[in-house]
């Protein structure tokens, strides 16, 4: 099972860089450990999770609005926050060889010692790291300002609290989302791209009135919000589940702490995070910049500092699990079935015959034209069952080819990712078809 499961890995992480979804960081020199590129079809693959999610939650609802704060911050706001202080995770070095690894993770302790120094076990105590990456701002040399990359996206939330109660019309309950990098220097990045040392997140903080009882009633609906919101996107519903966080496992910052996990080829693995961060955040920016945070309650009159829900999500990490759970294997072919708004392509095109070019005229026009409103491919190379074969390895739901009957009655064959089945359909129709295939498609 073990080896089936990193053989699975093994197909993924190929996949991804041959049919350039994902590839190694800076491949030609050797590249860079936790760091990775994404190619042609994985851009659109995050680009999609990201625009699903942003529709969720800022488009749709009333109650949240988005921002986009910047990734260098004064690093006194990385004081306040406690990351300088308690942002750490533990590391121990093996006195042996001096590899470093996360004291927490013993699998990888022991895969370590079994494979470089049998029998043998020597570390270090464990010592704290801090994760937060450094970096160095200004024109002078010895005299720039060290400050830090985000460590999470979400302080650019807290920072600009009133700006945001201030300059716009939302009144508590609410919610500031956001997507963006962050940077930690991971001890041991790995998986692929589940742990790395660059990634994007998504996050809501969603602000409400402090109260023990009902601050925990949110904390549950968003629970749920998130759970219901992957199966519906097509994770299987049967590899995810909720795991409260102990007390002593929690962040710094939480007052109770739920992950989802995933039920990763290598075993469970947190997938995202909901947290009850409490007044923590804007009470310790109000100490540190000694700006009042308060949120006045325009109609009573009442004055406190909020509470704060949050659901934190990784996109590269939402990105992978959807890549493996998609993954398929039909008599050796693959198969990446995607739901369709996450699919980079949604369709593609071909002429039956490349050397037809009233065939391939009449196709291209059909691309030209669909090209304004999805993402949609195009082939011509060998024969159908081929590029077939070739777009099933990339997810896309449709493929429509124009045949010699296209040319009589403004038909085309439209064949179907997941069935395997053609239909005919019009030339005029197709937008709507595309449309109401990805609008109402249904996950298993
Ligand atoms: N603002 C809260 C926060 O950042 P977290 O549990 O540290 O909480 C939230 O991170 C999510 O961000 C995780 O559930 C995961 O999806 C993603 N994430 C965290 N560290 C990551 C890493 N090194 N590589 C990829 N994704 C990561």
């Amino acid at each position: 099972m073990v080896d089936q499961n990193n053989n699975l890995m093994d197909k993924i992480v190929a996949l991804a860089k041959r049919r350039g979804f994902i590839y190694p960081g800076s491949e030609i020199y050797g590249g860079l450990a936790g760091i990775w590129d994404y190619g042609p079809v994985g851009v659109e693959l995050k680009r999609n999770l990201k625009n699903m999610w942003w529709k969720s939650m800022v488009q749709i609802r009333e109650d949240i609005v988005g921002i986009d704060a910047a990734i260098m911050m004064n690093p006194r706001v990385w004081e306040a926050s406690g990351h300088v202080e308690a942002f750490t995770d533990p590391l121990v070095e093996c006195r042996i060889d001096h590899e470093r690894l996360r004291a927490d993770h013993e699998d990888e302790i022991k895969a370590h010692e079994k494979k470089h120094h049998p029998g043998k076990s020597d570390w270090t105590e464990p010592q704290k790291f801090n994760l937060l990456v450094k970096a160095y701002l200004g024109v002078i040399e010895g005299k720039q300002q060290e400050i830090f990359l985000r460590g999470e996206i979400t302080q650019g939330v807290h920072v600009n609290f009133k700006n945001v109660v201030d300059s716009t019309r939302i009144r508590i309950p609410f919610g500031i989302a956001q997507i963006g990098k962050a940077f930690r220097n991971e001890i041991t990045p790995g998986n692929f791209t589940f742990r790395s040392r660059e990634f994007e997140q998504m996050e809501v903080q969603y602000f409400v009135k402090p109260d023990e009882k009902d601050s925990l009633k949110t904390f549950e609906y968003w629970k749920k919000y998130w759970m219901d919101w992957y199966i519906k996107l097509g994770i299987s519903k049967d590899k995810l589940k909720f795991k409260d966080h102990a007390p002593d496992e929690r962040a710094h910052y939480a007052r109770a702490a739920t992950d989802i996990e995933y039920q990763a080829p290598w075993g469970w693995a947190e997938f995202m995070g909901v947290h009850h961060r409490g007044d923590w955040d804007l009470s310790r920016h109000q100490q540190y910049s000694s700006k009042e945070m308060k949120y006045k309650d325009p109609e009573t009159g009442e004055e406190y500092i909020p509470w704060d829900i949050e659901s934190s999500m990784g996109v590269d990490r939402s990105a992978l699990f959807f890549l493996i759970d998609a993954y398929s294997e039909n008599k050796g072919r693959v198969i990446l079935k995607l739901h369709p708004q996450l699919a980079p392509y949604k369709a593609a095109v071909f002429p039956l015959l490349a050397n037809k070019p009233e065939l391939v005229e009449k196709a291209k026009k059909i691309h030209l034209d669909l090209k304004k409103d999805f993402m949609v491919a195009w082939d011509e190379r060998g024969n159908i069952g081929k590029r077939y074969a070739s777009q099933d390895e990339i997810g896309t739901p449709f493929c429509i080819t124009v045949d010699f009957q296209t040319l009589e009655d403004e038909t085309v064959t439209v064949r179907d990712r997941d069935t395997a089945k053609q239909e005919r359909a019009e030339i005029n129709q197709l937008r709507n078809f595309i449309n109401d295939r990805i609008n109402n498609h249904q996950t298993d």
